[in-house]
């Protein structure tokens, strides 16, 4: 019955087999109470209602905020007020409702539109956005209204990705005949309204997930084609792969989770989301992303390694002193454990392909210099900037850090080569773009970085 195939491997074991199994066996998950391990990731399984009582009398960890006080007031300067306000203030805290495209939306974007909800949407011509891309299946997605835009990354004003080389697709099974047509479709709301996360509904395929609207952002700058091979590095619970699989129709998207308990809640997402046709075209694997590389050389067009991190909202309310003061102490192991994600992706991707590193975090030391640490040694790595791309036609709706604002001038510039397009103003953004939650655009934190390997 389900045919998503994955791929068990012990970490640190030798080359994996590839090995059909039952999407069935993944889910041991308990659908009544919910019940994975909390997760250091902000887009978990609905809460029971005692986890939420829970989770509102949820404390800052003052280590944890004593940390980040000290380390970000002087990476930052004064946008760390802003941001650590909204931080320590969960009520302020938004959610994005992301449309699934497999299932019929119509009576959700109804409710959407009258509780005050919009489409989020870069600050372009909506032409731009509602650019011909009907659907060709009739009946079978969303209606795009005259209020609906797709959010494509197709749809930012950049130059065509001249390096792109998609694999050819057989016309019989093109995905824009068989599939309702790519849109990327998110919902926000001005305010901090929370629509309500949807139960798991029998033989249905889910309609929407929430998320932080600002995990969007990596998967736009991915820019998936129909057609491409992706890898998706480090992958439960699944909001990105969800949002890759809104954006295109991808050849084969690998989607590698090596902690079993998330990756059986990232297979159970899968499975909520997908209709069966397209469970041959998705992997889950569960390897260690730091050795993808030497085994999966030059395999995908497009990899995107969201790697483990610090996770500021999480950690900040980490439960007791001590869960706080172990991930600080383990903290520092994290960019080196980062920066072997990043080669490993590099040497997974294709020569002309792409890397999208990306974080929850607004340490300077998991971002910026990792990405830097990685274009030192690597001559064959091209950041590409994101600043005009993503950041000025999202800005009304994401706060981003401007290039230098309070940025730690000893991590990010002492050592740093030299800009290799002569442009030393963006030489930050051209390393990534960092959203920083602020008040009225609470999204974020998330960090994005685009490489492209040029040989
Ligand atoms: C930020 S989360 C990913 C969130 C996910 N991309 C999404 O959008 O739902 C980072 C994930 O990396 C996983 N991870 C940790 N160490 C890893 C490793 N060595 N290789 C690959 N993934 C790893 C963690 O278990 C965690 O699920």
């Amino acid at each position: 019955m389900y045919q998503f195939r994955v791929v068990w491997k012990k970490v640190g074991s030798e080359a994996p087999k590839l090995r059909p199994e039952p999407l069935r066996r993944l889910l041991s998950y308990d659908r009544h109470t919910d019940s994975f391990p909390v997760s250091e990731f902000s887009e978990r399984p609905k809460a029971s209602s005692r986890q939420v009582t829970k989770r509102h009398i949820r404390v800052v960890c003052q280590e944890v905020l004593d940390c980040f006080d000290q380390q970000y007031s002087q990476e930052l300067g004064s946008l760390w007020a802003s941001a650590r306000a909204v931080l320590l203030d969960r009520s302020s805290w938004q959610y994005g409702v992301m449309l699934n495209r497999f299932s019929t939306v119509s009576d959700v974007t109804q409710i959407l539109h009258s509780q005050g909800f919009s489409t989020l949407q870069p600050q372009t011509e909506v032409s731009a956005l509602t650019r011909d891309h009907p659907s060709k299946v009739a009946g079978s997605g969303p209606k795009a209204g005259k209020d609906s835009f797709s959010l494509s990354p197709a749809d930012f004003p950049v130059q065509p990705d001249g390096n792109s080389q998609a694999p050819a697709e057989d016309p019989q099974t093109r995905p824009s005949l068989l599939f309702p047509r790519s849109s990327l479709q998110c919902y926000i709301h001005p305010q901090p309204v929370r629509f309500p996360s949807q139960p798991h509904r029998p033989g249905q395929l889910k309609q929407y997930y929430l998320l932080n609207a600002a995990s969007l952002l990596p998967v736009l700058a991915l820019r998936v084609g129909d057609g491409e091979r992706i890898l998706d590095l480090c992958s439960a619970p699944g909001g990105k792969a969800l949002a890759i699989m809104q954006s295109a129709t991808p050849a084969h998207l690998c989607c590698n989770e090596p902690d079993p308990h998330r990756r059986q809640w990232l297979a159970r997402t899968l499975e909520s989301f997908l209709p069966h046709p397209l469970h041959s075209r998705v992997a889950v694997s569960g390897q260690d992303g730091r050795s993808v590389g030497n085994l999966q050389t030059e395999k995908y067009d497009k990899v995107l390694v969201d790697a483990p991190c610090s996770n500021d909202r999480s950690w900040l309310y980490s439960r007791g002193g001590q869960q706080g003061v172990k991930r600080l102490q383990e903290r520092a192991r994290l960019p080196e454990l980062q920066l072997q994600l990043l080669r490993s992706a590099l040497s997974a991707v294709r020569p002309g392909g792409v890397v999208v590193y990306s974080t929850c975090t607004l340490s300077s030391a998991e971002n910026y210099s990792v990405v830097e640490t990685l274009l030192k040694e690597s001559p064959e790595a091209e950041p590409e900037d994101l600043w005009e791309e993503l950041a000025l036609p999202l800005s009304k709706h994401f706060a981003f850090n401007p290039a230098g604002a309070g940025h730690d001038a000893q991590t990010l510039h002492k050592p740093s080569p030299q800009p290799r397009h002569g442009r030393v103003s963006s030489y930050q953004h051209r390393l990534g773009i960092l959203v920083v939650p602020q008040p009225g655009r609470t999204w974020g934190p998330m960090f994005l970085s685009r490489i492209r390997r040029t040989g």
